[in-house]
């Protein structure tokens, strides 16, 4: 039974809260296993998304029409972030600044696709919402995942059930990043608890990174930015690097930084 403290944090999520929990209780309330309906339930081991994987495929509905996931990835690099459902306070604000960088995005030849937990109607109308709140105009597709059947492929779904309504009534999961390179291999995942927004600018500085370590065959260090040094890794040996790159500063022989910058071929 929910405490009347927590009943007001469930009142204090509005509308949108209110209309994830008669969903759940009704999944809850059926009979027949969910695993046997096609749906995942709790007792089945959700698949792990595991980096270096292939990103599973699948078909689904967005607010841009149907899609084939893998065409939709084509051989650009793609973001996939979920929600656990529209109209909560702290994805609005995720999904505003996510669209705000669409030119950063684009600049990166990365894709951008959103989920939730919802229908198109109502996806719909939140995006209406999202772009009067954060001054924006929303240009990518959402995924309708309204039997999460993406979020339990993408093991986006927490450790209580497959309704993702804790004892709170409060879905506290469905709140995933997964960055995917144009070979759909699955090259970052992040998980993020319900309270806590979103880092757009660490999202990019993983993709920048990603991206430069593909092109040079280096790593990058913690916090790093576009132009500081980045490190040669541990399979490169050091006359090798110094062959490769204009510069190599050994602080140990097993940590090489360089700045990247390639010696023209001989
Ligand atoms: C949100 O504020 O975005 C949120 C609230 C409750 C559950 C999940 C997300």
């Amino acid at each position: 039974m929910a405490s009347s403290a927590s009943r007001a944090v469930f009142r204090s999520l509005g509308p949108a809260a209110w209309s994830i929990r008669p969903a759940a209780a009704s999944l809850k309330s059926r009979s027949t296993p969910l695993l046997r309906r096609g749906f995942a339930t709790p007792t089945a081991e959700q698949p792990r998304i595991r980096l270096g994987s292939i990103a599973p495929n699948f078909t689904a509905k967005t607010t841009h029409g149907d899609i084939n996931f893998h065409s939709f990835i084509d051989n650009s690099w793609a973001i996939l972030f979920s929600h656990p459902a529209d109209f909560t306070p702290v994805c609005t604000t995720e999904l505003g600044a996510f669209a705000k960088l669409k030119d950063e995005f684009e600049k990166r030849g990365v894709k951008m696709i959103g989920l939730s937990a919802n229908d198109l109607q109502s996806h719909d109308r939140w995006i209406e919402d999202i772009n009067d709140i954060s001054k924006t105009k929303l240009q990518f597709p959402i995924i309708a995942d309204a039997d999460r059947k993406v979020a339990w492929l993408y093991d986006m779904v927490d450790a209580q059930d497959l309704t993702n309504i804790d004892e709170k009534g409060i879905a506290f999961t469905i709140r995933s990043v997964f960055v995917i390179d144009p070979a759909k291999k699955v090259r970052l995942t992040m998980m993020y608890p319900a309270s806590t927004g979103r880092n757009t600018s660490e999202v990019l500085r993983v993709i920048d990174s990603l991206q430069t370590g593909d092109k040079k065959g280096v790593t990058t260090p913690i916090d790093w930015q576009v132009g500081d040094d980045v490190i040669v890794p541990p399979t490169v040996s050091t006359p090798d690097a110094q062959k490769k790159f204009q510069d190599v500063r050994e602080i140990r022989p097993y940590l090489r930084f360089t700045s990247g910058e390639m010696k023209a071929l001989a």
